[in-house]
């Protein structure tokens, strides 16, 4: 039988990627650890598995490396390739059936100190590659483990392969990978809040009117197009990306920087969502428009058949406990949306008495915005005196307390998410990764609404490629006297 005990503190210095020549691999994973490698920030005794069901041998899958890192990596971060390449080695394998894990192990070899394995593939495989790993012995001790989404589609079935997976790995050796906690800006959101005196007391509801949450996209199915008509943006992006956001925003100070304090934070905020009732939720799905001055077809065509899954999604969140009682948090999502921004708005309350108004002074209420992508900036809107004598009356007006990040750090190294989390991942540092506990508080929320959604017969409101989604989705937040930050 195979321990799922854990040796957890070692570093890998062999890593398995299953889905080797797969989308992600090419356009993140290989990417990222060839740019690590260029940083001198992986061992140099690292060797580097990939497996797949295509033949191929040591040779022609470092050429395919080559050519993903040509196309995917800019050249002044190619510096490491051909110490990278040679890390590389192959090994086909048809992960249905168990036969052809013996010959992986051969080619993974034994490891001095521990062996990394990623796991990107259809969920379909992950029980069986399970089974093949433990009867293989690549599941001890000495073994971690990365899983990529999806994991499952609803609760029930992301329990299923968590079970499976626990039958031969134990938490502390599970990395379940949110791509957007290895953004650099996400863990900023963290700095933001619990390195600065001025932003904790008042991050509540006494001071706090709602928070919006906004991950906008321009592209549209691009070539996953099984993937995504099952999945739809509920489950691509709010259930994981967008409610992981959502934790951060609302979490109670953690008691360290470690993955036990910050993940147990996080998971009550999770635990605390409040179900979402009928009339809470706008989905839409794109129809033909332009964007950026191209037009592109609508989701139907593109998926060549009619289809009711939703490509956009706004929902109005609750997270029933003290700090946040009374404060919606507005999430939205979408593909096909004017433009590709990820950002989170905190919009405080009004002050409670004006002294300017007797002299004709309107005031605003601040509002915090937290740029996580294209931009990385932090713009605090501040009420200021317009100057002048003020004979005809005293006129305020916000103007922007700006920082932007990539200017305060000039210099530094914009990295891919995926090079924070691999490194993680072979050096075993959990706090980036979502716990069991946190994926199924997540998976209970969204099932909750997918159900809603089901009773009532939801369907998707079309909407044209490059806005904003349905106009329903303005009016969720207009009901509230709220717009969306756009
Ligand atoms: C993925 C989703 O998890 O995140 C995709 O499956 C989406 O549909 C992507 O496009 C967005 O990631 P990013 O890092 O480009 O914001």
């Amino acid at each position: 039988m195979t321990e799922t005990g854990s040796n957890a503190a070692f570093s890998a210095d062999r890593l398995l990627l299953f889905g080797a020549t797969g989308d992600l691999s090419q356009r993140m994973l290989l990417p990222s650890l060839c740019a690590l490698t260029h940083d001198g920030l992986l061992s140099p005794d690292l060797r580097i598995v990939g497996t797949a069901r295509s033949e191929m041998t040591d040779g022609e899958f470092r050429n395919f490396a080559r050519e993903a890192l040509e196309k995917y990596l800019p050249p002044k971060r190619r510096g490491g390739m051909a110490e990278f390449l040679n890390r590389l080695s192959y090994q086909a394998l048809d992960a249905t059936t168990i036969e052809g894990f013996d010959e992986l192990a051969k080619k993974v070899g034994e490891p001095r100190q521990g062996l990394a394995i990623f796991l990107s593939t259809a969920p379909s495989l992950f029980e069986p590659t399970i089974a093949g790993l433990q009867s293989a012995g690549l599941a001890g001790p000495n073994v971690r483990i990365g899983l990529e989404k999806p994991l499952g589609t609803d609760l029930a079935s992301s329990r299923e392969i968590n079970d499976a997976v626990a039958m031969a790995f134990s938490e502390d050796r599970i990395f379940r990978i949110d791509h957007y906690l290895g953004k650099e800006t996400v863990q900023n959101l963290l700095a933001l809040r619990f390195a600065n005196i001025m932003f904790e007391p008042i991050w509540n509801a006494s001071y706090i009117d709602h928070v919006q949450i906004t991950v906008a996209e321009t592209v549209g199915l691009e070539s996953r197009v099984a993937y995504y008509d099952d999945s739809g943006a509920l489950r691509d992006m709010v259930q994981n990306h967008m409610l992981q956001l959502l934790a951060l925003v609302a979490m109670e100070p953690p008691t360290s920087f470690d993955s036990t304090a910050v993940r147990d934070e996080k998971v009550k905020v999770l635990r605390s969502l409040r179900p979402v009732k009928d009339g809470e939720t706008v989905t839409g799905q794109y129809r033909a428009g332009a964007i950026e001055g191209r037009t592109v077809p609508g989701y139907d065509d593109e998926l060549g058949k009619d289809s009711d899954t939703e490509t956009f999604v706004a929902i109005k969140a609750h997270v029933d406990n003290w700090r946040w009682k009374g404060v919606p948090f507005y999430l939205r999502t979408g593909k096909r949306l004017p433009e590709r921004v990820t950002e989170i708005v905190i919009q405080f309350r009004c002050i409670p008495f004006s002294i300017f108004e007797g002299r004709g002074a309107k005031t605003q209420p601040n509002r915090l915005v937290i740029g996580i992508q294209p931009e990385e900036n932090v713009h605090l809107s501040l009420m200021a005196k317009v100057p002048g004598l003020d004979r005809e009356g005293l006129r305020l007006r916000p103007v922007p307390l700006d920082i932007s990040m990539p200017d305060a750090f000039a210099g530094a190294v914009k990295r891919i998410a995926y090079e924070r989390l691999l490194l993680d991942l072979v050096e075993g540092d959990q706090t980036l990764f979502v716990r069991r506990d946190e994926v199924e508080a997540q998976w209970e929320w969204i099932d909750a609404i997918r159900n809603g959604w089901a009773e009532s017969g939801l369907e998707p409101k079309p909407y044209s490629a490059g806005n904003w989604g349905p106009s329903a989705a303005i009016a969720l937040a207009e009901r509230d006297g709220v717009s969306w930050h756009d």
